[in-house]
């Protein structure tokens, strides 16, 4: 998974695509690279590593020109080296191309082009692209993209220039996400749209197999046939602003602090006069006999809160499955099945692949997604829209946040719409949701005791998270957030099941989150808490109805009063900043953690 940007236009091209692929370095950071065509054919850069190593190689050696491609690596066929860095070029060095996905059918396109006595410089799949469209290059490019792309088999988006057409910068896509923006001084293809917003909010947003002709001065699409085909641009309300890190020191942290305006944006958009209120409206869930959730990582933690809400409320059976592992399962869905799909990014291979089974197999499908345009967005026959903006972090905090309001408010209007709850209770469960904004932001203004905590947690090789019920769902998330930006190994239990197993880990000085916000069972997880106390645990006791006193080893931190089935939204701010200070008092990467990039775009 990589980000891709081109640039043709009257300035130089070169500040411009090093500017975006700072903007798209979430997508991987493996390496980086950099093709400018100029009166003397190519010069591509590229090099190993953070963009940083290619902003210095550029700097040392200026280079200009008024159409190029630049590229940002996240390795899939090939191990992360200058070489196998794009842009690449073919044999004759006409065609420089850079591309995100993958080439499922590479091997047998490269035997075929060897024997014809073509050699290849890289060990990617990304390469044969470069290759075989020079091969079939007539003079015509748009002919040459259709012929090389009906001859691709696997996902891409890929940005083309070629020396014979100097003055137009191609484009196209399949399940891989592309955008084309426009601007006075000139047009961008990018993998994402913060790529392109310092010069332009006016965006085409590309479906598959549409190809895009960039020129200095406009942009024409074709089908596969090379018919002309009509595209209306969109305006993007993002501001460049939005997508920066606005004076703190991560995104991450930026994000956790946007959560009350997420919130409160996306209830509105859910219970105001938005579209998430007319789509949640329209739909009738009285023709379905199940639901079934299916996302991956924090997404499908969503979702395993969502099944607590929607059982309590709707009375219906939810189940909740892994995308990776639905796919592949047999999964038993038909017509009369709701099927809901979160991903933030809409680009996630193995989402894709699970909605597109349970589409396949009759079932009504409906997104909660955040990008705008993704592919889930646009393949599903019903899309919610997080009101997040862009998530730079690759640890997601205020999608995730967005994705479970949603859920609720989906969860309360379906228990309205089936009878299962009264017109007063449906209207007091969305006062409570609608009281979530202003209690994160009581939150988030008395952060201390999180921060200080998690500065004392950094040695730990091992951290465990407990609770209960819907508590027990949001702790699988504080440890998925824990391990993934501290590279502390984790794992969440259900306070129930310590028992059964896991007690046997917990030794002096092991620490345990435990989360309490189910009243009912406060004793439950209590006698849990005394459990690993007794066996030399420290705990920290997060929760809302805590009745316990602090000790040497019981540290307890409050959250604000609320119906437990919305609790998971508060107390996975706190789960989110003890993670992010623990990682932080590690000096670690937090944005970019190792081995992990934002938008998983293949299996
Ligand atoms: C979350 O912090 C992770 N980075 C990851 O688990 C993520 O939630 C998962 O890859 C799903 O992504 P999506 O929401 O874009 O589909």
């Amino acid at each position: 998974m990589c980000g891709i940007i081109g640039y043709i236009g009257t300035e130089n091209a070169v500040p411009i695509i090093l500017d975006g692929l700072k903007r798209l370095e979430y997508r991987g950071y493996d390496s980086s690279g950099i093709a400018i065509m100029n009166n003397d054919g190519f010069t591509v850069v590229k090099q190993k590593g953070r963009l940083s190593a290619l902003e210095e190689l550029v700097s040392r050696k200026p280079i200009e020109g008024f159409i190029g491609i630049g590229h940002t690596r996240w390795a899939t066929h090939g191990e992360p080296s200058d070489i196998n860095s794009h842009p690449h070029l073919g044999n004759q060095n006409k065609i420089a191309i850079v591309h995100n996905g993958i080439i499922e059918n590479y091997k047998q396109i490269k035997e075929r082009l060897e024997q014809k006595g073509i050699s290849f410089v890289s060990q990617t799949d990304s390469e044969v692209i470069a290759q075989l469209a020079e091969s079939y290059h007539t003079g015509d490019i748009v002919e040459t993209i259709i012929r090389t792309a009906n001859a691709l088999e696997g996902s891409y988006a890929l940005g083309i220039i070629c020396l014979d057409e100097p003055d137009k910068l191609v484009a196209i896509k399949k399940d891989n996400p592309l955008i084309v923006g426009v601007s006075e001084h000139g047009n961008f293809i990018a993998s994402d749209v913060p790529a392109v917003l310092a010069h332009t909010n006016k965006v085409y947003y590309m479906n598959d197999k549409e190809i895009a002709v960039l020129t200095k001065t406009g942009v024409e699409f074709y089908d596969m046939d090379g018919e002309p085909i009509h595209k209306e641009p969109e305006i993007v309300t993002w501001s460049l602003d939005r997508a920066e890190k606005g004076g703190y020191e991560h995104f991450m942290l930026k994000e956790i602090m946007e959560q009350p305006r997420v919130l409160k944006d996306t209830i509105q958009s859910a219970i105001g006069d938005g579209d998430n209120r007319r789509i949640i409206e329209s739909l009738d869930i009285s023709r379905f006999n199940r639901i079934v959730i299916t996302a991956c990582g924090s997404a499908y933690n969503a979702g395993m809160v969502a099944k607590y809400v929607f059982e309590q409320l709707c009375r219906m059976t939810v189940e909740v499955d892994l995308a990776s592992e639905f796919r592949y399962k047999d999964p038993i869905v038909d017509k009369d099945t709701l099927v809901i799909i979160i991903s933030q990014s809409g680009e996630t291979a193995d989402t894709i692949a699970a909605m597109r089974e349970a589409k396949r197999r009759g079932a009504t499908t409906l997104s909660i997604v955040n990008v705008i345009g993704s592919t889930i967005a646009r393949e599903t026959d019903y899309t919610l829209y997080t009101i997040a903006g862009p998530e730079i972090a690759v640890a997601t905090t205020k999608a995730f946040s967005a994705q479970l309001v949603l859920l609720y408010i989906l969860a309360v209007s379906f228990a309205g719409k089936l009878g299962k709850i009264s017109k007063e209770t449906e209207e007091k469960l969305l006062e409570d949701i609608a009281s979530l904004p202003d209690k994160a932001t009581g939150m988030l203004e008395r952060i201390d005791p999180v921060q200080k905590y998690a500065a004392t947690c950094v040695g730990y090789k091992s951290i465990f998270f407990i609770g209960r019920n819907i508590d027990y769902a949001i702790a699988l998330e504080g440890s998925l957030k824990l391990k993934e930006i501290s590279y502390i190994h984790s794992e969440a239990y259900a306070g129930g099941e310590l028992k059964h197993g896991t007690i046997s880990l917990i030794e002096d000085n092991t620490l345990v989150v435990a989360i309490s916000c189910c009243e009912r069972l406060y004793e439950k997880i209590y006698s849990n808490v005394e459990q690993v106390i007794s066996r030399g645990a420290k705990v920290l006791f997060i929760g809302n109805c805590i009745k316990a006193v602090p000790g040497e080893r019981l540290e307890i931190i409050e959250l604000p009063d609320i119906n437990e089935l919305f609790a998971p939204s508060l107390s996975v701010i706190y789960l989110q900043l003890f993670s992010y200070y623990v990682a932080a008092n590690k000096g670690l990467d937090i944005d970019k953690p190792r081995n992990l990039a934002k938008s998983v775009t293949v299996e």
